[in-house]
């Protein structure tokens, strides 16, 4: 697997897509154990991504994560746009100055970027977050790298294993941000940022089989 800097403006231009799709979903996974706007927060974020990438016209991937990362910092109120824009930030600083990406790289900046979740959210796996829906994928990734399979293979089981992740957050109790204040009540509810990385990471996997193709 290669990814250069058209492809992956064009993954990041396929997640606003999908964003904007899933906008009323995910505010609506969010009506129900928090304010209701992460799908709204979602979509304007991505949709700042995608508008401050193309007057980028950058072929550093480095350069245009940081640039996506920005743009969620600034262009979003909620606190998922800080906490998925230093993703974007810390993943950036693992690829400075290439113009093309690989699976080993694609590790490095989903660990740097969920590292950075976790110190900027004081959270981690268990608190029902989007960290419920990336740390299992990142598991899944290491282990794929190291028994040497096929990239898109790889990549399948990361968004399966992103996808258990996401469902498992009905099971928990949440112990960051607002959904916390509903203690055992938040228990039977899907996190909606854990959705929301679910949806990045599968649009991942779909995009780069296309590219692959
Ligand atoms: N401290 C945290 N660490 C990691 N993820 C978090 C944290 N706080 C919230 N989240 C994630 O952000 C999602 C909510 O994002 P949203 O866009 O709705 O922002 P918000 O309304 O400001 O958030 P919240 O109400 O959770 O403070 C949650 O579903 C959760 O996955
Ligand atoms: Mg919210």
């Amino acid at each position: 697997m290669s990814i250069n800097s058209t492809q992956l403006v064009q993954i990041l231009s396929k997640i606003n897509m999908i964003m904007e799709e899933k906008k009323l979903y995910l505010s609506e996974l969010d009506g129900a154990i928090g304010d209701g706007d992460h799908g709204l927060n979602m979509s304007k974020g991505f949709k700042a991504v995608e508008e401050k990438i193309k007057e980028e016209d950058s072929s550093d991937i480095g350069n245009i994560l940081k640039k996506a990362g920005m743009a969620l910092v600034l262009n979003v109120g909620g606190a998922s746009g800080p906490l998925y824009g230093t993703a974007f930030m810390k993943a950036a600083t693992c690829v400075n100055g290439k113009s093309s990406i690989d699976i080993v790289d694609f590790y490095n900046m989903l660990y740097e970027g969920l590292k950075g979740i976790k110190q900027r959210g004081k959270s981690d796996k268990g608190d029902k977050t989007m960290i419920d829906a990336i740390e299992p994928a990142l598991e899944e990734l290491k282990k794929g790298i190291e028994s040497k399979e096929d990239s898109i293979k790889i990549l399948e089981k990361v968004k399966e294993s992103s996808l258990k992740g996401m469902e498992n957050t009905k099971n928990i109790i949440a112990k960051k941000g607002r959904a916390s204040y509903l203690g055992e009540r938040s228990i039977g509810h899907q996190d909606p940022g854990a959705t929301s990385s679910f949806y990045i990471l599968n649009t991942i996997y779909e995009e780069v089989k296309k590219i692959s193709k």
